[in-house]
């Protein structure tokens, strides 16, 4: 049984199957070819924090390959009012077959799947988003930014916050070898261990990584331009200092215009505009966007398959 909690966990073959599976499950819903492959699996959804797309997703996601999803806000259930996270692992594990749950720290996550019986997945946490690096490995491929063969032709820049997207851009990037260049601003640097880990893993597969301050020297000639929430969820109380510290770091057409012609801009989503991204640069991007929120939902088709498998 194989549990998706990071990226560090796989390797380029593992994500290329996920990837591979999501592609040709794409095409199969995209013809209304809506094949069983999870028939009446019961996918438990717990939230700790809120979700659109994540939920959206998942839910619709189970539904479609036969199973059902369960949706479970930890404001609902026990687990809110203090039930040990471990006890709820052992109870719902023995109801259902898969599990996705978006919590806070990465310890939290790795508990629950310590004492779960079925394979779980990281639906967020602070540490890291790796479902969401699924969608959009999928998003570069279908618009030419990537293949497996020629990781090296591909530059990525990520702008912004050192933050769960920043740490997964990175394992991504030493997994699969293309090059990745992330622009904080200073003391919002990356985890270091991620940093670490994948600075180690890029030996091997001959990624470019680099950690810079300077938004304009990490986007020149970039491929893939992205970025995030400048606050993430859990660190509200911080706004105000941080809209301050990010002065500088809006992906606006200037940025853009010092990245290759033809570069594609990503954005996670949900999207603060005037902050972490100008509104025309969203605009201008938007069918690029709403495809990589559309392939969260491929994307977690072909995962649920593979860990399933
Ligand atoms: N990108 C993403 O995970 O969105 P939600 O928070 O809406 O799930
Ligand atoms: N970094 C953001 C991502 C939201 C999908 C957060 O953690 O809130």
């Amino acid at each position: 049984m194989k549990h998706f909690l990071w990226l560090c966990d796989y390797s380029k073959e593992e994500i290329k199957e996920i990837i591979d599976l999501g592609f040709q499950i794409k095409k199969e819903t995209k013809a209304k070819i809506f094949k069983p492959y999870l028939k009446h699996q019961q996918l438990a959804m717990i939230f700790e924090k809120s979700s659109t797309r994540t939920r959206v997703s998942f839910e619709v996601g189970i539904n479609q390959l036969g199973g059902n999803g369960l949706f479970l806000s930890s404001r609902d259930i026990q687990l809110g009012r203090g039930e040990p996270l471990k006890d709820t692992a052992r109870v719902i594990s023995r109801m259902v077959d898969l599990i996705m749950i978006r919590t806070f720290g990465q310890e939290r996550l790795e508990e629950f799947a310590k004492y779960s019986k079925v394979p779980v997945i990281n639906g967020l946490t602070d540490l890291c988003h790796p479902v969401q690096l699924l969608a959009d490995l999928m998003t570069i491929i279908e618009f030419g930014k990537f293949d497996f063969e020629n990781p090296q032709n591909t530059t990525v820049a990520y702008i912004g916050d050192g933050n769960n997207m920043a740490n997964s851009w990175t394992v991504l990037a030493s997994k699969l070898g293309f090059n990745l260049r992330i622009a904080t601003p200073k003391g919002y640097e990356i985890d270091e261990n991620i940093k670490q880990k994948a600075l180690e893993e890029a030996k091997k597969s001959k990624a470019r990584l680099e950690f810079l301050n300077d938004p304009e020297v990490a986007v020149k000639e970039a491929d893939v331009v992205t970025t995030d929430t400048w606050v993430s969820m859990g660190q509200e109380e911080e706004k105000e200092k941080r809209i301050k510290d990010f002065k500088g770091f809006e992906v606006d057409s200037n940025l853009m215009s010092l990245a290759k012609k033809d570069a594609i801009f990503l954005h996670c989503l949900p999207a603060y505009r005037g902050y972490e991204v100008s509104e025309d640069v969203f605009e201008k991007y938007s069918e690029v966007i709403f495809t990589e929120a559309e392939n969260r939902l491929h994307a977690q088709k072909g995962l649920m398959v593979w860990l399933k498998k």
